[in-house]
């Protein structure tokens, strides 16, 4: 079990249960229910709310407070990078995630899935530069 030294740490962690959720919720998504489906998507704009919220937070409160303590320019672009494809990863999920509930057929939740994917790559790749 991850030892939490700081809040970050919480907030990570519950990003990373999360994903795991939506991967297999819609996986056994059995592509009949218009309620399951708007269930789904209603979870996942709460996601991607609490998403952005957080990383916006850390470019404007704890990224400075990083530079003022001497972190290097490098590492400041590196993850002003990693947050820009974590931006257009989430992007491309809240596409699939609003077409799969607009239309909840098995194909638009497997391209949900995948897109969930893609943001869990770029994602949990970031968590773990920041911790
Ligand atoms: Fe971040």
């Amino acid at each position: 079990m991850t030892e939490h030294k700081t809040l970050n740490t919480v907030i990570h962690a519950a990003f990373r249960r999360d994903l795991i959720r939506f991967d297999k919720a819609l996986e056994s998504f059995d592509g009949t229910t218009q309620a399951r489906a708007d269930q789904l998507h209603y979870a996942w704009r709460n996601f991607a709310y609490q998403l952005r919220h957080h990383h916006e937070d850390e470019e404007t409160i704890f990224w400075p407070i990083l530079r003022e303590l001497g972190a290097s320019d490098s590492l400041s672009e590196d993850l002003e990078g990693e947050h820009e494809k974590m931006l257009a990863a989430l992007e491309g999920a809240d596409a699939s995630m609003a077409a799969f509930q607009s239309s909840p057929i098995n194909d638009r939740a497997g391209a949900a899935r995948t897109a969930v994917t893609r943001l869990s790559d770029v994602l949990l790749d970031h968590l773990a530069h920041e911790e």
